[in-house]
């Protein structure tokens, strides 16, 4: 295990790279990467890395995100296939559709979109969010407009409900989020009765309406970090944010909300990256993600959404 670890540092020297990680991988890539955040702050993290080379332990639409902020960086992704279920849901060309019968039905309306979607439906919006930033800028589209939120329905009904603004909203879901098990967690919580609920708002509302807490991953850990003393949370969200609270407050107990399916929920996609293809990526410079014509307009609603 260790030589590997060697052999990353070594080549992340010899190809001037930084190693940037979510919350949702691996504990071991967690450990050895730069920097590790939530989508946000991985994104302005991007922006003020030095090296020539950002390596995103990630999935697609982040290490996209990364390019897009930064043209001149070659940005490397461990396995191109790391997508998400959120941006599978909402093509480029649909969403067109939608917003072209919106408006020849008179319709004002600003697009509003997660960060969890690719470039080209970045580049068909007036926004992009991220779950650390989403109330703050829903703030932002004028009253006379109407909010079209795309493409999670489930952060899109926790905005509204926060924000108190109606919203018109795309039917997609995170696969990880939208299964979680509300009877397990309500047997774990029989079980610790003294125990708080952090959940992401990515869960349905039935999981929502059991938590304490509803925050995106960074919130979580500025939640957890308030306590001081030793405290019990049950953490529904992707199974490998426990490392990160685990490594940051050793003082609480973590308890994974299972899945429908399994034990603890981990995202398919975020597994595709392994200290293996991170080291090989280095090793071939490849993948790479390379600059698309959609990515300009993108570019400009990225930097107006998350740096200003
Ligand atoms: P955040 O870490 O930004 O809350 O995002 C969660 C997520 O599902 C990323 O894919
Ligand atoms: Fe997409 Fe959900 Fe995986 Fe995040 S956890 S990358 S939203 S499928």
């Amino acid at each position: 295990m260790h030589d590997i670890f060697d052999e990353i540092a070594t080549l992340k020297a010899r190809e001037n790279a930084t190693i940037l990680a979510h919350y949702y991988q691996e504990g071991e890539i967690q450990q050895l990467a730069d920097f590790t955040g939530d989508s946000l702050k991985l994104a302005r993290e991007a922006t003020k890395v030095e090296t020539s080379t950002i390596v995103f332990c990630g999935v697609h639409f982040m290490a996209e995100t990364a390019k897009m902020l930064n043209p001149d960086k070659r940005v490397l992704l461990p396995d191109l296939r790391a997508g998400c279920s959120l941006a599978e849901s909402c093509p480029a060309d649909k969403l067109a559709r939608y917003q072209e019968m919106l408006r020849i039905n008179g319709r004002r309306f600003q697009t509003v979109t997660y960060i969890n979607s690719s470039a080209a439906v970045k580049a068909l919006s007036d926004w992009v969010v991220t779950s650390g930033n989403a109330e703050e800028i829903i703030r932002r589209v004028p009253a006379d407009h109407e909010v079209l939120f795309v493409p999670d329905r489930h952060l899109g009904q926790y905005l509204e409900e926060v924000t108190g603004r109606k919203m018109i909203l795309w039917n997609g879901s995170c696969m990880v989020h939208e299964i979680f098990s509300v009877g397990d967690l309500l047997e774990l919580k029989r079980r610790l009765p003294q125990a708080l609920t952090i959940a992401h708002p990515e869960c349905p509302a039935n999981i929502r309406e059991h938590s304490d807490y509803v925050g995106g991953t960074e919130a979580m850990l500025r939640y957890v970090a308030g306590f001081q003393e030793p405290t019990d949370f049950l953490v529904a969200t992707e199974a490998n944010m426990l490392w990160q609270l685990q490594s940051k407050f050793p003082r609480h107990h973590y308890h994974p909300v299972p899945g429908i399916t399994c034990a603890c929920n981990k995202c398919p996609h975020m597994a595709r990256n392994t200290l293996e293809n991170l080291r090989d990526c280095l090793v071939n410079g490849s993948p790479e993600i390379h600059w698309q014509p959609e990515f300009q307009r993108a570019r400009e609603v990225l930097q107006r959404s998350l740096l200003n």
